[in-house]
């Protein structure tokens, strides 16, 4: 007898009900492993985060606080990439980051600074930290200097172009552009007032992507066992 017939008999030996169960099963196996198969492969976008953002033309502490002549432009900051996938590794294309600072008089981003990093390869699950720092230009220090000094704080944004490739075992994966975009608020310390600045988006699809592929698994999973 083989397996065919085996099963066969077996299935229609059942009473209906179990049958139906046993017939669900086997319809749904091929999805549980199509999703298996798309979890090993799928690639998670870098985790980038900005912090230690300082401006010390803000800090009203500093002796030139005061001083409208000899202003200190430079603007430093720590970014962190991680690369979050537990089997690929990741290279990045050079990473080119501007720097914004609104303006609420025209409701606008300006563009008062800019840094390129170099490409680089980063394995996997590991974190990259880059310490940097730029001359920024543009930035209406007079005005955002008596905002702070209002206890207003000024306000400015990050923002990531680049392009990745995934790189697992048997395969390195075609360029895909990133580009993401963080708001930064500095007070009158010249510091950011959180300490860790995540791109919120980024995380929330990813959150929301792997809840519903948990759930779609665990409950194909509980039918085949039911
Ligand atoms: C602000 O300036 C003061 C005096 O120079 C310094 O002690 C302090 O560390 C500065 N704060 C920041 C956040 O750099
Ligand atoms: C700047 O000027 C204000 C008043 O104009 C004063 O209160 C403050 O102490 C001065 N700051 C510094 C660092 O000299
Ligand atoms: C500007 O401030 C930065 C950070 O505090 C400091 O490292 C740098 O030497 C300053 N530059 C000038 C020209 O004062
Ligand atoms: C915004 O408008 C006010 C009032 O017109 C002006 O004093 C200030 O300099 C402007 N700020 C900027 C950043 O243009
Ligand atoms: C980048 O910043 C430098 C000054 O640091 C400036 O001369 C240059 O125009 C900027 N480039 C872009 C594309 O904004
Ligand atoms: C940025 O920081 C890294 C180390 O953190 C350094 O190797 C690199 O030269 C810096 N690049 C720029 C443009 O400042
Ligand atoms: C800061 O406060 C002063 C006095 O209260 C006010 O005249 C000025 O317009 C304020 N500046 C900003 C940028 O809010
Ligand atoms: C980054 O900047 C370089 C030089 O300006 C440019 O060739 C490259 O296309 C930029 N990358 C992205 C992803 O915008
Ligand atoms: C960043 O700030 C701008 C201007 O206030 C706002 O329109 C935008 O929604 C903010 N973005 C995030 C992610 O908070």
């Amino acid at each position: 007898m083989n397996g065919h017939q085996f099963l066969y008999q077996k299935i229609s030996v059942m009473p209906s009900q179990e049958r139906c169960k046993c017939c669900a099963g086997l319809i749904l196996t091929p999805f549980v492993i199509a999703l298996i198969v798309w979890l090993t492969i799928r690639s998670s976008p870098p985790n980038f985060s900005i912090h230690k953002f300082s401006v010390p033309a803000l800090n009203k502490t500093s002796s030139d606080f005061n001083n409208s002549k000899n202003i200190n432009a430079t603007i430093s900051f720590q970014a962190k990439l991680k690369n979050e996938n537990k089997e690929k590794g990741v290279y990045y294309d050079t990473l080119n980051l501007t720097i914004d600072y609104y303006n609420e008089n025209s409701s606008s981003f300006w563009r008062i600074g800019n840094i390129s990093l170099p490409p680089f390869y980063q394995g996997r699950e590991k974190t990259a930290t880059r310490n940097n720092a730029t001359q920024s230009y543009g930035v209406p220090w007079e005005y955002a200097r008596m905002k702070v000094r209002n206890g207003t704080k000024a306000k400015f944004r990050v923002n990531l172009e680049t392009q990745v490739r995934y790189k697992s075992l048997l395969w390195k994966s075609k360029r895909r552009r990133i580009s993401l975009k963080t708001n930064i608020t500095v007070d009158d310390q010249g510091k950011s007032g959180a300490n860790s600045l995540r791109f919120k988006h980024l995380l929330l699809s990813n959150q929301v992507r792997s809840s519903i592929v948990g759930m779609v698994l665990s409950s194909s999973i509980l039918l085949l066992i039911v």
